[in-house]
């Protein structure tokens, strides 16, 4: 029933699939998430565990993620299920966990589209010149309320153009994952990332070159945003706190950790390389995300508003510095509006190659556990993603956005990634494990991470699952942090989430007795 490997999309090169992890990887996160993490952070205290995280967590996920995939491509499977079911035979539970490598994807893609869509609309605006006029935070801030939908004012009446947006970008989302690993994703990123690369070198330069424009603070300056990036700050290790931060905007980034990329390789060879590949995109991202995303925002909100307030904006709302700070900054610059344009662009670029690869997991699933046509997958799939966005649209202003973004962007991400790592080097084996790495590749990773993957990577992912579950289950649980009259919203959200978890075990299920039943036919 599954496919054979003969009938399996393929990149056409690959230069194209390592464009495609870049692309899943370089998105909103990097330049909207991470500057947000570092200031609400305070600044460089963020970046060691960051870094620290980078090599320990992220880099290994990010090989064994490749690995994984390009192994259970071979045996017609894009998606954790059949890849977790073909690593341990043994356990009938397994596949469910695999459940995951599908669910949080899909999670992730109902709230980040939505957001994705802001972009979109902010490019228009710029160009429009449609808050060219707004000269601080709290007109700024209003005007995003009201885009929002989470006010009336003199800006917005309602959620027209919100929703507007959002039907324009769902739609293009739509179309890449109509056409295909080949001519949808591989070509989408393959203009998509230098564009986007392009418009950030141009902000990157504009900011650089920025003077300082406050004669009573001349020390907010470009030196002193980039201080506040960079200047280490050693008390902030012993803060649980921020290495969690740290480490979830590691696996958020990279797209590790949730199954995306384990699909992403399901369609490379057998003897495709998937080290340097995979480095390849790592080192792509981190660039992005340290030298491009560290160096737009923050010294930017830095050089006009100084380290206080940089923070307490940050602190605020994710998407405060984004949204609101940012566009003040580029409307004293001149050119406003192209400058304007290119920001929200370049966001719009980066999430909608993120969004394209978070809904690749579903419709692998669909055809290859259902022997679905490619066609038809990506149908059912933005069918039902569609009914799944709107409560994200309609409730955000009822904390339905970060529930989500906790479920699926924070807590699915370090459990399976968890899960992968064990079975990846103790029960795939690691001589094993290290063998089907090495399968093919153009480079060879340092014996030392040998002992990493097995020991330290485990290890470091159980300490930040349990320190969690003991400083804030119970909180999370009993809702302790939200508002009461959200709480019906928030626990709406949780049984709905809790249905479409079911839903997709059901089908594993479903899936796999179709197996045996053509399999005993066959014999
Ligand atoms: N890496 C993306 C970003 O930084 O915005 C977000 C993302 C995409 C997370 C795909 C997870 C994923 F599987």
């Amino acid at each position: 029933m599954s496919q054979t490997p003969k009938e399996r999309q393929r990149w056409s090169s690959r230069l194209g699939i390592i464009m495609a992890v870049a692309g899943s990887a370089i998105g909103l996160g990097n330049f909207l998430r991470f500057p947000a993490k570092v200031a609400a952070n305070g600044g460089g205290a963020f970046m060691i565990p960051y870094l620290v995280s980078l090599l320990l967590l992220g880099i290994p996920l990010m090989w064994i993620e490749w690995t994984l995939g390009r192994y259970g491509g071979g045996f017609g499977h894009g998606t954790a299920p059949g890849i977790f079911h073909n690593i341990w035979r043994k356990n009938r539970f397994i596949k469910y966990f695999g459940v995951i490598g599908i669910f949080g994807p899909l999670v992730i893609f109902i709230y980040y589209t939505y957001i994705e869509s802001w972009t979109l609309a902010y490019s228009f605006f710029a160009l429009l010149g449609k808050y060219h006029n707004l000269m601080d935070q709290s007109s700024m801030k209003s005007f995003l309320s009201g885009f929002q939908g989470l006010e009336q004012n003199q800006f917005f009446n309602g959620l027209g153009w919100a929703y507007f947006f959002f039907l324009i970008t769902f739609s293009i989302n739509g179309l890449v994952i109509y056409h295909g690993i080949k001519g949808g994703i591989e070509r989408c990123c393959q203009w998509a990332m230098p564009a986007l690369f392009l418009c950030a070198i141009i902000l990157f330069a504009r900011v650089l070159t920025l003077g300082a424009p406050n004669p009573t603070h001349p020390e907010w300056n470009v030196n002193g945003g980039l201080g506040f990036v960079w200047n280490p700050d050693f008390t902030a290790l012993k803060s649980a706190k921020v290495w969690l931060e740290a480490a979830g905007q590691i696996f958020f980034t990279l797209s590790v950790g949730i199954g995306v990329i384990l699909t992403y390789a399901s369609y490379l060879r057998k003897n495709d390389d998937v080290v340097l590949s995979g480095t390849t995109a790592a080192a792509a991202n981190e660039f992005a995300e340290v030298i491009l995303g560290g160096s737009i925002i923050l010294p930017a909100a830095f050089i006009f508003f100084g380290p206080t307030e940089t923070q307490v904006i940050a602190q605020s709302g994710t998407f405060n510095l984004g949204f609101v700070t940012m566009p003040l900054v580029i409307n004293q610059m001149p050119l406003s509006p192209l400058m304007g344009f290119c920001w929200f662009f370049l966001l719009f670029l980066a999430g909608i190659t993120s969004s394209i690869s978070l809904a690749q997991p579903a419709v692998a699933f669909l055809e290859d556990e259902f022997n679905l046509t490619r066609r038809k997958a990506a149908l059912i799939f933005t069918g039902v993603a569609f009914i799944l966005c709107q409560p994200a649209i309609f409730f955000l202003k009822n904390g339905v956005v970060d529930e989500l973004d906790f479920w699926g962007g924070t807590f699915c991400l370090v459990l399976f990634a968890t899960i992968e790592v064990i079975l990846f080097s103790w029960v795939f084996g690691m001589d094993k494990a290290w063998a089907e790495v090495h399968h093919g590749a153009d480079m060879k990773i340092p014996e030392i991470y040998k002992f990493i993957i097995k020991y330290v990577t485990p290890l470091f992912l159980l300490t930040i699952l349990g320190a969690w579950f003991y400083q804030d289950w119970i909180k999370i649980i009993w809702m302790e942090n939200v508002v009461p009259q959200n709480k019906v919203y928030i626990l709406a959200t949780r049984f709905g989430l809790l249905l479409v978890f079911i839903i997709l075990a059901i089908m594993v299920k479903l899936a796999w007795k179709r197996r045996y039943k053509d399999e005993r036919a066959q014999s």
